[in-house]
């Protein structure tokens, strides 16, 4: 969508995958879905290093509503759980350099039985979260059909636009409409929405992590040419730091998000997060192969029949990442191949191991190299030419 938002993949923290819909305020009050809750993530946002990082979204997903719509037929907070209402909670982030996300859904109710916008209440709900301040709306599709979701998607899109407050557009759609042609014209879901989710929700274990990783290179010739600045896939938030994931599994998912430019929301407790968690969504390199301003989504170039694949995404200045992985259970697999084998062809290189922080400095096109690739692990190249004309140099990353 081209109202001037999200040129790169949004990044910041999201409800949903980490604490559901715990209403129960009363017996978990530090977990349940209320204000607090949305402080204590931007205080850690704001307070650990995240924002400067790119992390600025603090998203509320479904159970924050009240059951009921006010007397003038807008959706209000709970007012046991949001006692100063949302309006408040987006001057809170506001005052953080922070952003605020809400949560609605095209239908009667949200996936969670709360309120939800029907097509006659599109208009209504645009203006009230304008009002309110809100900086991104992620739009459920429980409860519509394909037919209502056809018209109130687009209708969504013109009325947060009316607004004139810029407000980013997250789309289920897809995701409700098996995420593929003909069902699905990614053209229009460009036009319309600045992200759009195509598959089904994650889940904290490592099966859903690999289901959606399949899916998305199953689909590539698909999915890939959609995403651009202002338009992204989203195959949904990363779940590390929370129980499902080891070490190298999360890892794994932080490069394979980066390569495939996906949104960055976070679900989990950032103020328990581990050491380790903190590292690999906090590390630069991958962070900045994400966000790269050329948009372009990576694609998966081989799948061999030991197990390993290896993912290619082009960036900025010739430069590009390459991603080794395994899908082995048995112990680190050496890996060896030619970056020529990899459509490379410009002679020597620069190569930086994200994880490893290891820079080799010439390495030509035709060299076999070996890489120690870990069961169910990754290792991350982020790879420029070695001619200074091409913008070759120096690694930096950070904020360009
Ligand atoms: C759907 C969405 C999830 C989450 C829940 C909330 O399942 O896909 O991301 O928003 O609804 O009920």
């Amino acid at each position: 969508l081209d109202n001037g938002l999200m040129r790169m993949p949004p990044m910041g923290w999201l409800a949903w995958e980490r604490f559901r819909c715990d209403i129960d305020c009363k017996n978990d009050s530090k977990n349940c879905i209320s204000e607090n809750l949305f402080k204590d993530m931007a205080d850690r946002l704001s307070e650990d290093g995240w924002r400067e990082l790119g992390y600025i979204y603090v998203n509320i997903d479904d159970c924050w509503s009240s059951m009921q719509r006010d007397s003038q037929g807008r959706l209000q907070a709970d007012p046991d759980r949001f006692p100063g209402g949302i309006q408040n909670l987006a001057r809170y982030m506001h005052d953080r350099g922070l952003k605020l996300g809400i949560y609605g859904d095209l239908g009667t109710h949200t996936c969670g039985g709360y309120p939800g916008t029907t097509l006659d209440k599109i208009e209504t709900d645009a203006k009230t979260f304008a009002e309110w301040g809100v900086d991104m709306l992620k739009l459920d599709g429980c409860y519509s059909n394909a037919t209502e979701q056809e018209k109130g998607y687009p209708l969504m899109s013109q009325a947060l636009n009316a607004t004139g407050r810029p407000i980013g557009y997250s789309c289920s759609w897809p995701a409700y409409q098996g995420g593929l042609p003909p069902s699905i014209n990614y053209t229009v879901l460009g036009q319309i929405c600045n992200l759009w989710r195509n598959y089904g929700d994650i889940q904290d274990s490592w099966d859903s992590v690999l289901n959606i990783v399949d899916w998305f290179m199953t689909n590539q010739d698909v999915l890939q040419p959609a995403a651009g600045p202002g338009r992204w896939n989203d195959p949904d938030m990363l779940i590390i730091g929370n129980f499902g994931l080891s070490v190298d599994q999360s890892r794994s998912q932080m490069a394979l998000w980066a390569i495939m430019a996906a949104p960055l929301f976070m679900s989990t407790d950032l103020r328990t997060l581990s050491s380790e968690a903190r590292a690999i969504l906090q590390n630069k390199a991958v962070i900045s192969i994400n966000q790269d301003p050329l948009g372009i989504q990576g694609r998966r170039l081989l799948k061999e029949k030991s197990g390993i694949e290896v993912f290619w995404r082009p960036l900025l200045q010739s430069a590009s990442a390459l991603v080794f992985f395994s899908r082995r259970t048995d112990m680190p697999y050496r890996y060896t191949t030619t970056l020529a084998s990899l459509n490379y062809t410009a002679g020597t290189y620069k190569v930086y191991d994200v994880f490893s922080g290891q820079v080799m400095k010439n390495l030509s096109d035709t060299t076999a190299f070996t890489v120690s690739i870990n069961p169910s692990g990754v290792v991350m190249w982020y790879i420029i030419t070695s001619l200074p004309e091409r913008g070759g140099g120096e690694f930096f990353f950070g904020k360009k």
